[in-house]
């Protein structure tokens, strides 16, 4: 006689089975939810902000806005006071000499030399740690170039009477040109509104986006782009520098993953529009200026420390279109 398989063991076997799926699918169910979770949470709070993941391309940006900056990580970033009361601004800056921060023109123009308040190694403004310090300008000294209409050579150097501790960034320089080369992963930070129109952060924030060559970022954002000008962002998305970030740094990693200070916030269209750039200072063409000031120069002479030869030569009527050797 046959025996029907299918009626007894086939039978238990397949409600077994149902058993097995049910329990499966709802597992499946609880894994999801577990790492969208978890990819939700990575999205406001990761920050790739170690810089070997930041050198690291495969690594895909996931912050939409900002991300904070860990304590320490970056003990030379300053916030600066402009003037006092209703009319004070924010602005941002680096340390770069033991007495010396670097910000924009457009920060500290006309003001006085006492006029600027600055906070160093501090990642919440209100509670900066132990080693943050506070002190108070004593000069200020004004790119000789900068034009407060364009914004051209938006730079000036801000001189305080006590030492910072806290070591100054690197500068870029001609051996380190490459960084501006279009397609560098870059980092800025800052203070600043969280969004166009939006309020000032009390937290260090600081956001992942990349260099543009000169050309590309003409096209982008108009001719006020200036050889004095390097711009960085990323299309498509809302990451930016905004209002009260001016000043602060657009750094770079060299091959030590040492960060290396490559533009200070200048100028935008808005903030973090999808198709726009945010404008940045070159620190490498304001090079012989800071170094005349670091040595106890009194003006901010022009001059940068740019190879000429290694411009974009392609561009048709003069080779200082680019700012890339290759
Ligand atoms: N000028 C602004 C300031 O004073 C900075 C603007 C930067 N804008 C931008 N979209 N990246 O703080």
């Amino acid at each position: 006689p046959k025996r029907d398989w299918s009626s007894d063991v086939c039978s238990s076997d397949l409600s077994d089975m149902k058993a097995f799926l049910l329990i499966a699918f709802f597992l499946a169910i609880i894994a999801l939810s577990m790492a969208s979770e978890a990819i939700d949470k990575a999205a406001t709070t990761d920050n790739f902000q170690d810089a070997e993941d930041h050198a690291d391309l495969r690594v895909t940006p996931r912050i939409v806005n900002g991300f904070q900056i860990a304590s320490g990580k970056y003990p030379w970033m300053v916030e600066l006071t402009i003037g006092t009361g209703g009319s004070a601004s924010r602005c941002g800056g680096s340390i770069i000499g033991a007495y010396h921060v670097l910000t924009a023109a457009h920060c500290v123009i006309g003001e006085a030399a006492n006029a600027v308040v600055a906070v160093s190694d501090c990642v919440d403004l209100d509670s900066c740690g132990g080693s943050s310090q506070q002190l108070t300008s004593n000069a200020i000294y004004i790119h000789e170039g900068y034009n407060n209409v364009n914004y051209d050579n938006d730079v000036a150097i801000v001189k305080f009477g006590t030492a910072w501790t806290a070591a100054p960034v690197k500068l870029i320089d001609n051996s380190l040109k490459y960084l501006i080369c279009g397609g560098t992963p870059v980092t800025t930070m800052g203070y600043g509104t969280t969004s166009e129109g939006g309020s000032t952060s009390q937290d260090l924030l600081g956001v992942n986006l990349f260099m543009f060559n000169r050309p590309a970022c003409k096209a982008i954002m108009g001719s006020g782009v200036s050889d004095s000008m390097i711009c960085a962002g990323i299309l498509g998305e809302n990451k930016d520098s905004c209002q009260g970030d001016s000043g602060g740094p657009l750094i770079a990693l060299d091959i030590s993953l040492n960060p290396v200070l490559v533009g200070d916030v200048s100028w935008g269209d808005g903030c973090a529009r999808s198709d726009k750039l945010g404008v940045y200072g070159d620190i490498l063409k304001f090079k012989k200026g800071i170094d005349s000031i670091l040595a106890g120069g009194t003006e901010f002479i022009a001059g940068g420390d740019e190879d000429p030869s290694c411009y974009d030569v392609s561009s048709s009527t003069s080779n200082d279109e680019g700012v890339c050797c290759s």
